[in-house]
């Protein structure tokens, strides 16, 4: 058993919106001493201190941590998981959250969570996968001339969230496929591709905590990947988030649990990479039942940002219990009510925007009642916030109900300014239809 020390010096590695929601909630614990930002951001540093070392430098973040007294690492994103920080901080004997190099393949090669689940039986889009574009082109042509109209291109590796595109003619097919492997738009991410069936159905995304053998599923939520409203434009990130999900009902949750979610973690474990952290299933609930689109390796953005808030529980407590192996149902609580989260980004984005812009009201909003503007793609400059990114903020509420916590989130949007601002005007209006 690792961590028997009363009070931990914690460091966070990552400096988005999901991370400032991990260190909002772990500065609540009555476990955390000293909790800093490797390398954090602007808006993190109002909250925390924050050391200016690359999330994905493995060595220096190591080396910072064993000569700064830090006792337990939170590894938020995935590039630092998929590169093995966990591995190199456990051999350095720091203890940490998240998956080992191995396990982390279930996110960073899609060509290993798809033969996971045709192997284990989990539900999935149907697939197969290619090396070589001459062959894919021969399947894309001969798959659009038996009659389907749609068909889905993923890079097998981790592409910034880019790597998918859902293709609607064998044009669209065909240019994807001679992207990815012959222009090489994802470097050797693309070299090998999945083609798969395109599903239909409501998504949710179910962030779950796992200790390598027991698997306790947080609140359900659903993104909005869209640039634009009415889920139009370019995928995104994601543009907000609300939670719960109401497409997410008890029936599904169970079927889930026995369909999904341990035979997953089961799996896991037979590969010989238990996976201890935050599996994330982005799962679309179809006519022929749930089926998985994807896992992440981590917690989800801007998922974390509206599922954190309702967790009842000390997280540093559920973190430490996913390392040591000893994660029980119980000790994950979450509140009964609903959070949305709406993402303020720079024009242009996610294609090209300008940065450097200063930003204004964020101390106004978050004076109003249980609203957190968690802050990703900003910079302090000559004591100002100024934009650095293009996901600048998300800007979260809380309420008994998710049409109040809406328009406290949008109360909150408008109280703050930034040259080129724009955002979602529709974040939950699919899930209040569907009540
Ligand atoms: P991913 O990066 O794997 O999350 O994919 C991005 C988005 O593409 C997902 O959130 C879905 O909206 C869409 N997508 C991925 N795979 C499929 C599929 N097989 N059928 C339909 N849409 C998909
Ligand atoms: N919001 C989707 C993701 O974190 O990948």
């Amino acid at each position: 058993m690792v961590l028997e020390k009363e009070k931990l010096n914690i460091a966070v590695i990552g400096s988005g919106g999901r991370e400032h929601a991990i260190i909002t909630k772990l500065l609540q614990s009555k476990r955390t001493s000293r909790l800093i930002a490797i390398p954090g951001n602007g808006g993190i540093a109002r909250d925390v201190p924050c050391v200016d070392i690359n999330a994905g430098d493995i060595t220096g973040v190591v080396n910072y941590c064993k000569n700064n007294g830090i006792d337990y690492v939170v590894v938020a994103p995935d590039d630092p998981l998929a590169l093995g920080m966990v591995d190199a901080l456990d051999k350095a004997g720091i203890p940490s959250f998240g998956p080992v190099k191995k396990a982390a393949r279930i996110e960073a090669s899609k060509i290993f969570a798809k033969d996971l689940m045709k192997k284990h039986n989990i539900p999935t889009a149907g697939y197969e996968t290619f090396d070589d574009s001459a062959a894919a082109l021969r399947y894309v042509q001969e798959y659009f001339t038996g009659g389907r109209d749609s068909i889905v291109i993923k890079a097998d590796g981790l592409a910034l969230g880019k790597g998918v595109t859902v293709c609607l003619s064998l044009a669209e097919a065909q240019a994807a496929v001679c992207e990815a492997m012959d222009e090489k738009r994802f470097g050797a991410s693309g070299e090998h591709i999945v083609i798969e069936e395109f599903l239909q159905g409501p998504e949710v995304s179910v962030l779950a905590f796992c200790d390598g053998s027991t698997v306790v599923p947080m609140i359900s939520s659903m993104d909005h990947k869209r640039a634009h409203d009415g889920d139009n434009g370019p995928n995104t990130g994601g543009m907000g988030t609300i939670a719960p999900s109401p497409f997410w009902t008890p029936h599904i949750a169970s079927a889930c649990m026995e369909k999904i979610f341990l035979p997953t973690v089961e799996a896991m474990k037979k590969t010989g990479a238990p996976f201890k952290g935050c599996l994330y299933f982005g799962l679309m609930l179809t006519r022929d039942g749930p089926k998985v689109i994807e896992y992440n390796c981590r917690f989800g953005d801007p998922e974390t940002q509206v599922v954190l808030p309702l967790l009842n529980s000390d997280l540093l407590e559920i973190m430490l219990a996913c390392t040591n192996g000893t994660l029980k149902p119980e000790m994950v609580q979450f509140t009964n009510e609903c959070a949305a989260c709406i993402i303020m980004a720079s024009g242009g984005y996610p294609s090209s925007y300008n940065r450097g812009y200063k930003i204004t009201g964020i101390e106004e909003a978050n004076a109003l009642h249980n609203v957190k503007v968690y802050v990703a793609g900003a910079a302090e400059k000559d004591g100002a916030l100024v934009t650095s990114g293009g996901r600048v903020l998300g800007v979260t509420a809380a309420a008994p109900d998710l049409q109040q916590a809406l328009n406290n989130a949008y109360n909150a949007v408008k109280k703050i300014n930034f040259e080129s601002c724009y955002y979602r005007k529709d974040i939950g209006k699919k899930a209040l239809q569907s009540n």
